[in-house]
């Protein structure tokens, strides 16, 4: 199953998300293959892997000129695989614009390799250019992870209509997963407050239980290039990535875990 990892509003935890839910199903016996899908590489240096010493990235594999077991590489942690991405993706945004299928490029060459793993997660750029079509096109289902503010509705209604767009034009079957709540602080007024208007205004079902809270050692964790749940396994914010997978599988009908 290929899921992305989608808001175009930037620094919402998509990328916290992808790390730390690729990183806590693996733990749980799932093979899991991340995609960066974003110039800014943070899914790439947050899961340890240097980029200079990358021969080819997610960018070679969306023009075409890599597949993509070339360019994926085994990360140190258990189950996980990563497909890098550097800054020279930014380029096939202006690149792939000369395709015919421009939207499909990521979609042909991932279903390639899907077979090989359990579930693909996609981290996407905050924007929604052709780059970020090209991750929904190629999903299953995407993942919205939102902080409870006062925008960040008007975001999320913009992006569901673009995912219509993809829907009719590209891939009958996507379908939204769940939204995330990040960086959770039931402290703030605020928070509390749009958490429970959007609680109200989506069915049940749609928003995730688990809820993310701002937590330190999730911060700090990407610098060290270890997911939060090898670098703090005991810190609250390891504590809900591991209950969020546990989520997730239930939500994706995932299996069990071998023993
Ligand atoms: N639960 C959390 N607690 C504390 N800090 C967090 C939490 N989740 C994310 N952060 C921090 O917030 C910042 C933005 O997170 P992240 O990079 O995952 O967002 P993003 O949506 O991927 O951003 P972009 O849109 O630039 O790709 C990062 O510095 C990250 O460490
Ligand atoms: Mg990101």
């Amino acid at each position: 199953m290929i899921i992305s990892i989608v808001n175009q509003k930037g620094g919402v935890a998509k990328t916290t998300t992808a790390i730390n839910l690729a990183a806590a199903l693996g733990e749980r016996g799932q093979k899991v293959l991340l995609v960066d899908l974003d110039p800014q590489g943070n899914a790439t240096t947050g899961i340890g892997v240097a980029k200079k010493e990358l021969a080819l990235s997610t960018y070679d594999v969306i023009m075409g000129e890599a597949r993509p077991s070339e360019a994926v590489i085994k990360t140190g942690f258990e189950n996980l695989w990563v497909m890098p991405a550097t800054q020279s993706l930014a380029e096939a945004e202006v690149r792939l614009l000369k395709f015919d299928n421009k939207n499909l490029q990521l979609r042909k060459a991932l279903l390639q390799v899907e077979q090989d793993y359990d579930f693909v997660i996609i981290d996407c750029l905050p924007s929604l250019g052709v780059l970020a079509l090209n991750g929904l096109a190629a999903s299953d289902k995407f993942l919205l992870p939102m902080q409870c503010e006062p925008y960040s509705m008007e975001g999320a209604a913009e992006l569901i209509n673009t995912v219509k767009r993809v829907k009719r034009t590209y891939n009958h079957a996507l379908s939204l997963l769940g939204i995330v709540f990040t960086m959770y602080d039931k402290r703030l007024t605020v928070n509390r407050e749009v958490r429970s208007m959007i609680r109200k205004s989506f069915a049940v079902d749609t928003v995730f239980k688990t809820e993310i809270p701002r937590n330190v050692k999730i911060s700090e964790s990407p610098s060290h290039g270890m997911p939060v749940i090898f670098y703090d396994g005991a810190s609250a914010g390891a504590m809900a990535y591991r209950k969020l997978a546990e989520e997730f599988l239930t939500k994706t009908g995932g299996k069990p875990a071998a023993e």
